[in-house]
């Protein structure tokens, strides 16, 4: 019975340990280093557009929105999720965890300005390109409307 006892219990605290091992996975805790580079990143940001990053965003454009939103899907989807929630399948790869443009605390983390130049200059160091190399301003500013309209869109 003793030796019944003791093989229940230890079957069970191997369970725990699964358990816990696979809650591990499941939580990406939060990489204090992570936090830090992009707030230097925000600091030289905002050194290199001086006044200009605290400007309005653009104007809303129909024209300019809906050129973003079909260039969305094929160009940052994969990586920033088809809705803008950050769960794109490329993304989840990554040692840089795309973030979601539905977040309206993380949209407010970088200026409206900032973002934009994020979109033209990419993030160095990061697998956020510089779109500004391969796309018109046009379609840049496209496409920083339309995940601007995805803003609290949860
Ligand atoms: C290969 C994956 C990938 C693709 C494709 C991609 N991004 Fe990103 N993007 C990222 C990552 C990763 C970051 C965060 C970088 C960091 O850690 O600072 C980012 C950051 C951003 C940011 C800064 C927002 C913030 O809060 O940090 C904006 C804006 C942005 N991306 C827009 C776009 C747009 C628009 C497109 C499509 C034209 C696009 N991205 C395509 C991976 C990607």
């Amino acid at each position: 019975m003793d030796v019944m006892k003791q093989t229940l219990t230890f079957a069970k605290n191997i369970c725990i340990v699964l358990l816990l091992a696979g809650c591990q996975e499941e939580v990406k805790p939060i990489d204090p280093g992570h936090i830090a580079r992009r707030l230097a990143f925000r600091e030289k940001l905002n050194e290199a557009l001086g006044d200009n990053y605290h400007e309005p965003g653009p104007e809303a454009n129909a024209e300019q929105f809906e050129r973003g939103k079909t260039l969305y899907p094929q160009l940052c989807g994969p990586c920033h999720g088809g809705r803008g929630d950050g769960k794109g399948h490329t993304g989840a790869a990554l040692a840089f965890p795309p973030p979601a443009f539905t977040d309206s605390v993380q949209a407010d983390f970088f200026s409206e300005q900032g973002r934009l130049q994020i979109i033209r200059k990419g993030v160095p160091g990061t697998p956020m390109m510089a779109w500004g190399t391969v796309l018109p301003e046009s379609d840049i500013v496209g496409l920083y409307l339309y995940i601007r309209s995805l803003i609290g869109k949860d």
